[in-house]
C-alpha cells in the first residue's frame, strides 16, 4: 500500500499560537491536520468550534481531516464544510442517522469518513463502507488526547482492513489515540494507513519533524 499518513491533532497544540503551530506541522511534514471538535456532550470535554478552525485554515494548504465528536452533529456539516473541511468525519454512535450524516457530508463534495468508539464493533460499517472515504478506528475512548492505546483495538483494525479490502475502492483506515513510536508500527501491521498523533507530535516541542519521521518510519 501506499505510504502512511500522519495526521497531527491540533488538540495538543498551543490554542495562544494555534497558527504558527499550524504552520510548524505542515512544514515537519504533515500530511493532513487533524482537527478535534468536541461538544461537551457527546464527549466530556469542549474543545473548539468552526470558527477558529477558519481562522487557522488560510495558515496551511495541507487537507483538514475533522474529526467531530457532536451530537447531534447534522446541524453543524455546513458550518465545517465552509470553514474549510477536507474530509469531515462522524461518529458511528452520534445518533440514529449516521448514514444521512455521511450523505450530508458527501452532499457538500467532501471526504466522508465514519469513526468508532472502542466499544463499538466493526459490524457497525456493514451499510456505509460502500459510501465512506475513511474509516476512523478510535484506539482510546475520545475526549482528551494523551489517553493510553487500547490494546483490544488491533484487532478491529484488522477486521476493518479486511472490510476496506473487499469493496475494491480505496478508503482510508486512520487510527486515533495512544499512538506513538511503539504503537504506530503495531496499528499499521494490523492494517492502518493513516494516524493521528496529538501528544507524540506536539509533545516533542519544537522539533515536530523528528516527531513525524519517527513515527512514518513505522
Ligand atoms: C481523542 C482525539 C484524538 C486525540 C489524540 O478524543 O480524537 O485525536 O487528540 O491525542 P493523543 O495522540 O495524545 O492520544
Ligand atoms: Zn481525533
Amino acid at each position: 500500500p501506499n505510504a502512511v499518513r500522519i495526521a497531527p491533532s491540533i488538540l495538543s497544540a498551543d490554542f495562544a499560537r494555534l497558527g504558527e503551530e499550524v504552520r510548524s506541522v505542515d512544514e515537519a511534514g504533515a500530511d493532513w491536520i487533524h482537527v478535534d471538535v468536541m461538544d461537551g456532550h457527546f464527549v466530556p470535554n469542549i474543545s473548539f468550534g468552526p470558527a477558529v478552525m477558519k481562522s487557522v485554515r488560510a495558515t496551511t494548504t495541507k487537507p483538514f481531516d475533522v474529526h467531530l465528536m457532536i451530537a447531534p452533529v447534522d446541524p453543524y456539516i455546513d458550518a465545517f464544510a465552509d470553514a474549510g473541511a477536507d474530509c469531515i468525519i462522524v461518529h458511528a454512535e452520534a445518533g440514529p442517522h449516521v448514514h444521512r450524516s455521511v450523505q450530508r457530508v458527501k452532499s457538500r463534495g467532501l471526504r466522508a469518513g465514519v469513526a468508532l468508539n472502542p466499544g463499538t464493533p466493526a459490524k457497525m460499517l456493514d451499510y456505509l463502507i460502500d459510501t465512506v472515504d475513511l474509516v476512523l478506528v478510535m484506539t482510546v475512548n475520545p475526549g482528551f488526547g494523551g489517553q493510553r492505546f487500547i490494546e483490544s483495538q488491533l484487532k478491529k483494525i484488522a477486521a476493518v482492513r479486511k472490510m476496506i479490502d473487499a469493496t475494491g475502492r480505496a478508503i482510508d483506515l486512520e487510527v486515533d489515540g495512544g499512538i506513538d513510536a511503539e504503537t504506530a508500527p503495531r496499528a499499521v501491521a494490523a492494517g492502518a494507513d493513516a494516524l493521528v498523533a496529538g501528544t507524540a507530535v506536539f509533545g516533542r516541542r519544537p522539533d515536530y519533524a523528528a516527531a513525524i519521521r519517527e513515527l512514518r518510519g513505522a
